[in-house]
């Protein structure tokens, strides 16, 4: 499929005023995307498994305007009018508007919420996008009503991807590529697709317990992070490495091999750091609890044999993962010995999910 595919012909229907709703997942990638070129194009395909808890729930409400010059919307996050919200939806907005032209035909008011804390420093980004995306792919079906389900999901993927990469990974469940790669039937960099292969049972219900090492707003955007791998002197190695890891992680996820699991995605963790370690300008979004965690996670798997391991976002916040037969020793160890380097305590109990859900539809 090309970009064009997503540029509708015409509508059958039309539709004065109503309202859709949808929530949609986070994720964390286990193969990172770090590094684009133009028009949200990932420099290498990623992998990640799809969250369940930490949620956006998002109401998009519609109505037919006369002066269709420019776009018109409102945005309410939990309850409250978000006028700094705004500059980001309308660049959204005007990256999407070609493939979704009855934009400017309505007013629009969004109504956001997250199932998780907005000050955890979990981005929501991903669910945010992804949920809005959704709900302006509902509203284009009620125009078409012969828009296929398997065309909603990859253009509500689509669009995302135009509001920020990573959420083009929160639509489907439980495992999502995004990025063309040679050995992933049906992969594109246009849009996230749902892993097609064979998973083994020790992926399925995946546990995520993601540690609140520091709730503040990141230092770095994800966006001057990205732009950083231009000119960097290890892009070229990096991107084709995660092309390797995720050919490596082909026969991990068919016959469940938690050693390599464990091997590739600590090292993906790692790497992107180190990638934002060694640009110009070069920064540490990690922060010494991080490090005093990952010490304690390999001791833990060294003296207990359990195959628990991290990965990190673009942040301090330490994802632990780990097979669902092993919640009750993790948990434990988590709660004696990782707590303690939460701010406040705070950590978050997550695990592989199936994706987006829409809520209701009023017409
Ligand atoms: C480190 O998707 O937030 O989480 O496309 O600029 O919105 P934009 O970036 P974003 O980048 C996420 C980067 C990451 C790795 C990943 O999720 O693959």
């Amino acid at each position: 499929m090309t970009e064009k595919d997503f540029i509708p012909k015409r509508y059958s229907e039309s539709m004065e005023h109503g309202s859709v709703s949808w929530e949609a997942p986070s994720n964390i990638a286990l193969v990172k995307y770090w590094g684009k070129k133009e028009h949200q194009i990932p420099a290498n395909p990623s992998v990640s498994f799809t969250l369940k808890n930490c949620r956006t729930i998002t109401r998009l409400d519609f109505s037919k305007k006369e002066n269709q010059s420019d776009f018109d919307f409102e945005i309410y996050f939990e309850g409250n009018k978000k006028e700094d919200f705004k500059p980001k939806i309308k660049t959204f907005f005007e990256r999407i508007v070609q493939y979704v032209p009855f934009l400017k035909e309505y007013k629009f008011e969004i109504h956001s919420e997250n199932t998780f804390p907005h000050s955890s420093g979990i981005a929501s980004s991903a669910s945010g996008m992804g949920a809005l995306a959704l709900c302006v792919v509902s509203l284009e079906k009620k125009l078409n009503p012969e828009m296929t389900e398997g065309f909603f999901r990859k253009k509500a993927s689509f669009l995302a991807r135009l509001g920020s990469g990573s959420a083009c990974r929160s639509i489907e469940g439980d495992i999502v590529v995004w990025g063309k790669h040679k050995e992933i039937q049906g992969s594109s960099d246009l849009f996230g697709i749902k892993y097609p292969d064979e998973v083994h049972e020790n992926f399925k219900n995946y546990q995520d317990t993601i540690l609140l090492v520091d709730k503040g707003t990141k230092e770095v955007s994800s966006s001057v992070g990205h732009n950083l791998m231009h000119n960097h002197p290890f892009a070229e190695a990096r991107f084709a490495q995660a092309h390797e890891n995720l050919a490596k992680l082909k026969p991990v996820f068919a016959e469940g091999d938690l050693k390599q699991f464990i091997e590739i995605v600590e090292s993906e963790a790692l790497t992107l750091h180190a990638m934002m370690m060694s640009s110009r300008p070069y920064f540490i979004l990690m922060k010494p609890y991080t490090l005093e965690i990952i010490n304690k996670i390999w001791n833990f798997r060294k003296h207990t044999g359990l195959p628990v391991c991290f990965t990190l976002d673009a942040g301090a916040n330490v994802h632990v993962l780990y097979p669902e037969k092993d919640k009750v020793k993790v948990l434990e160890f988590i709660k004696n010995e990782l707590v303690a380097y939460c701010e406040n305590g705070h950590y978050i109990c997550d695990s592989v999910g199936d994706g987006a859900k829409q809520l209701s539809d009023d017409n």
